[in-house]
């Protein structure tokens, strides 16, 4: 099924030059790349973003670190893309991420952890509303 999925290059990422290297490895995937832009969440976003977490007990660490510096908002498109983008970052402590993985190869530990990606269709839908407009949503057919 086509789906989209949201992405965050997170600021310890971006902080070390990384965010291209990031788009590149999620381009690679074969998704198509829709939507791209730079910004600095305050925490009004942060806490929307992250808000099925607002429980939890690193809440307010994740949003200070999420709210330290630029992060790049994208939105990829295909084939599976939830878990497709899923895969290719790894799990969510790089230490446990898989060989190969953004977070075991650019990630430094579970919090500075160098990319978000939506964890299911709706999570997504959700998300994309928070950074983009419909209208900021490219339409195009990417080819291998
Ligand atoms: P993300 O939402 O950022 O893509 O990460 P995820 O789905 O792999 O992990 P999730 O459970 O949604 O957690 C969101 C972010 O919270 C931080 N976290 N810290 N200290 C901890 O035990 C802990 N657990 C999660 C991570 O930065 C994670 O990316
Ligand atoms: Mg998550």
């Amino acid at each position: 099924m086509i789906e989209k999925s949201l992405v965050l290059v997170k600021p310890d990422a971006v902080g070390r030059g990384l965010s291209g290297a990031i788009i590149s490895r999620l381009e690679n995937t074969g998704m198509a790349l829709i939507a791209l832009k730079m910004l600095h969440m305050d925490q009004a976003l942060a806490k929307r973003h992250y808000a099925p977490h607002k429980e939890r007990p690193f809440f307010n660490g994740l949003i200070g670190f999420i709210t330290s510096g630029p992060v790049v908002a994208a939105v990829f498109e295909g084939d599976d893309a939830v878990s497709v983008i899923r895969t290719a970052m790894g799990a969510t402590d790089p230490a446990k991420a898989a060989t190969g993985s953004i977070r075991n190869d650019f990630g430094l530990d579970i919090e500075r952890n160098a990319v978000h990606g939506s964890d299911s269709v709706q999570t997504a839908t959700h998300e994309i509303g928070l950074y983009f407009t419909d209208t900021e949503l490219m339409r195009y057919t990417r080819k291998e």
